[in-house]
């Protein structure tokens, strides 16, 4: 008798899981489709709960493409066209995704260039920006469309399907991911992190993902958003500290004591060289995904030490070598959509495993006109 329960609950779970992986998503209705898919979902946490992620190994010079803040322009093409030439193996995006008003119609705009230009069956990981933060809902079911392709339990969330790119983490070839909408979408984000972290102590590399940030983590006027403990929670867990927002390029040199300014965030070592172990890592701004771009703040003054590289439309510098001066005089606009044509956008490159060397990484800032404008080498000691 009891063999034969266990057989019809295996039956059931069967179904369950194949209904999951090929039923299509009706984009018709989407909260009563969430709210199915959202089910199903925690039928599949449920089933998996007492499992681990899996401890893939990452692939030689695997290669991560890093950017927000797209909107679904030209730019963003250009973009997409620069992660297919360098043939990147995975994308993260950071959120700010079409800023339209109407979500929905946004999010299918941009799912269609992506599958255009990618495919559909892409690996391409979201985190919530504050622009769709009302309608987040609708890049969930293109992102949880995306998972079924990938391997059973990549990604995890906090409790249902809902929480994907806001209380999530990923682990696709060897590579966690903190997918967190910390500052944008959500709350209690500081516990969910802390036990995401803990759980992936052993990834190969780790990288925490999330669209806004800190004032003296970017380069232009934006508030501080995120607060310093997520910050200090990755540096905690040597994980490289991927964020947007603000819509230019910077890259710290290897932080410390980051959330401590008076010591510089505990800056320390080579421009060009930085590490990865617990108690330290980097942290970077990637907001030239397509949208506009814009000019350092020059109410900062001098380039704060902690930089090692930044691209904005006045200032560029390249391991505090100057590839272009300082200009608080003049091209202070942000350049905004309509020059989609003429900005030079940009993608951040994480070549894993580099040369087959399971504790190097090189680091690139690629341009869509192809100049290099960052390149560093990572070292990871853990
Ligand atoms: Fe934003």
């Amino acid at each position: 008798m009891i063999s034969v329960v266990k057989m019809l609950v295996l039956t059931v779970w069967f179904l369950i899981l194949l209904k999951c992986s090929v039923e299509p998503v009706n984009q018709e209705n989407i909260v009563t489709s969430l709210d199915k898919i959202e089910n199903e979902k925690k039928q599949l946490i449920s089933l998996k709960q007492d499992s681990f992620l899996s401890h893939e190994k990452t692939p030689p010079n695997f290669k991560v493409a890093i950017f927000g803040d797209s909107g679904v322009g030209r730019g963003f093409e250009s973009v997409l066209e620069l992660v297919k030439k360098e043939q990147a193996d995975m994308v993260i995006h950071l959120g700010d995704f079409s800023y339209y008003l109407d979500h929905h119609y946004g999010a299918q705009i941009w799912d269609k260039k992506v599958n255009e230009i990618l495919g559909e069956k892409y690996p391409y990981f979201l985190v919530a920006g504050n622009h769709e933060a009302p309608g987040w809902n609708s890049y969930v079911e293109l992102f949880y469309k995306r998972l079924q392709h990938l391997p059973q339990g990549t990604c995890k969330v906090a409790q249902g399907v809902k929480d994907l790119g806001v209380k999530s983490y990923c682990n696709y070839k060897g590579v966690f991911m903190l997918l967190s909408g910390v500052g944008s979408v959500g709350i209690g984000h500081e516990s969910f992190i802390r036990s995401a972290l803990e759980r992936n102590k052993s990834s190969d590399w780790k990288i925490c993902a999330w669209h806004k940030n800190q004032n003296s983590l970017q380069l232009g006027h934006k508030p501080s958003e995120v607060g310093w403990a997520p910050y200090k929670l990755c540096q905690t867990h040597g994980a490289v500290v991927a964020t947007g927002h603000e819509h230019s390029y910077g890259r710290t040199r290897t932080l410390t004591e980051v959330s401590n300014i008076l010591k510089d965030h505990g800056a320390i070592g080579a421009n060009d060289e930085v590490t990865l172990a617990p108690g330290k890592n980097f942290v970077s701004v990637i907001g030239t995904g397509g949208k506009s771009f814009r000019p350092y703040n020059c109410l900062k003054g001098a380039l704060d030490p902690w930089w090692a590289s930044i691209y904005t439309t006045n200032y560029v510098v390249k391991n505090r070598e100057p590839v272009k001066p300082l200009s608080c005089v003049d091209n202070l606009d942000e350049l905004k959509e309509d020059d989609q044509n003429t900005i030079d956008f940009g993608v951040l490159f994480l070549e894993l495993n580099f040369g087959g060397q399971e504790k190097k990484a090189r680091g690139r800032f690629v341009t869509t006109k192809g100049r290099v404008l960052d390149e560093f080498m990572v070292t990871k000691e853990n």
